[in-house]
């Protein structure tokens, strides 16, 4: 018991000619540590005679609790301390220039897709999101896309494990979201949606992985002079200026009759910007909409394209390989 107190004796003499929190903890270390001199008192207490127990068990608590407490308030005093000192030594010379630091950028994708939620919102068209992981049902069937379709093929999509029994795709399209939108609602439905898609794609003009938007509108009465208008509105409004457009007949399962959107470009050439069509009354069946009360129209684009059209961004590639100069480039 007189060693324990001599400890304590030895703890507090060191703790009052501590002049740092490095010594602080050497001190802390030695007396408290694992293999500490009080903590090692402790582990004595099982070894002695059931009379000696108590006392000296109180005795070696109490000294840990006293040390314990001098080294927090010592610690609180060397803070202060060392605030102080700061204080007085250090100076802010507020007059010096800012450090030049590296600025972000808008990445144009996503400013293109800022651009045309605004446009298309402003037309009343309302967002809609759905997983990038689809189920073959809405990335396929639902959209009329037959069972031995090219484009369910492996090498064009790329498949996920099953799950639940359901096969499942990174999604080709934003069109499974139009389904997801529609299935067990009642039109109108005034939607768009915009996002990642996939395909097993890769060279000059494709990447594996893109972004697409696309509208979708159906009420009672919606033809096909209605989806004109829309997509004429819609690329003026993008382009910030009048294009040409033309419609050519083309083929999509989910959408009858189908055409693709050229818009008239620089020295008389003419660009494919988007397919549309009237929506496939298979489709409205398959989401529980009478076709004969209620048809509609959609049309879906690429952004990578249309950013590229717009900003002058001559590779798709570079789009996505983070490359901080050609950002700083064609960032916003
Ligand atoms: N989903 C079509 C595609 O990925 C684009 C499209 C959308 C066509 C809507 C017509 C209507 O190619």
């Amino acid at each position: 018991m007189s060693e324990l107190l001599q400890l304590k004796d030895e703890a507090s003499k060191e703790l009052s000619n501590a002049e740092d929190l490095r010594a602080l903890d050497d001190i802390r270390v030695k007396y408290l540590g694992k293999k500490g001199l009080i903590t090692s008192q402790m582990s004595k207490i099982g070894s002695l005679p059931p009379e000696e127990k108590k006392e000296f068990g109180q005795l070696v608590n109490s000294v840990k609790q006293d040390v314990e407490a001098a080294i927090e308030s010592k610690k609180a005093e060397l803070e202060i301390a060392e605030i102080n000192q700061r204080l007085k030594t250090e100076t802010l010379d507020v007059t010096l220039p800012i450090r030049p630091q590296a600025k972000g950028s808008i990445h144009p994708i996503s400013k293109v897709m800022d651009e045309i939620s605004a446009i298309l919102s402003g037309l009343r068209f309302e967002q809609h999101d759905g997983p990038n992981i689809e189920d073959d049902y809405h990335n396929f069937d639902a959209l009329n896309i037959p069972e031995n379709h090219p484009a369910r093929q492996m090498h064009d999509t790329f498949y996920m494990p099953e799950q639940d029994g359901k096969k499942r795709v990174l999604r080709t399209h934003t069109s499974p979201v139009q389904i997801r939108a529609m299935q067990g609602k009642t039109p109108p439905f005034r939607i768009f949606s915009m996002g990642r898609t996939y395909r097993s794609d890769s060279d000059q003009t494709h990447t594996p992985m893109f972004h697409q938007v696309e509208a979708l509108f159906v009420d009672k009465n919606v033809n096909f002079g209605h989806l004109k208008w829309t997509v004429n509105e819609f690329v003026k409004q993008f382009f910030e200026e009048e294009k040409e457009m033309r419609f050519r007949p083309s083929y999509f399962p989910f959408t009858e009759p189908s055409a693709e959107v050229d818009i008239g470009w620089k020295d008389g050439k003419w660009l494919e910007i988007m397919g549309c069509g009237m929506v496939n009354p298979k489709v409205l069946e398959n989401v529980g909409v009478d076709p004969n009360e209620y048809s509609g129209f959609a049309f879906g684009a690429g952004i990578e394209r249309m950013a590229m059209l717009k900003y002058n961004i001559p590779d798709l590639r570079q789009f996505f390989e983070s490359d901080m100069r050609w950002l700083q480039h064609y960032g916003f």
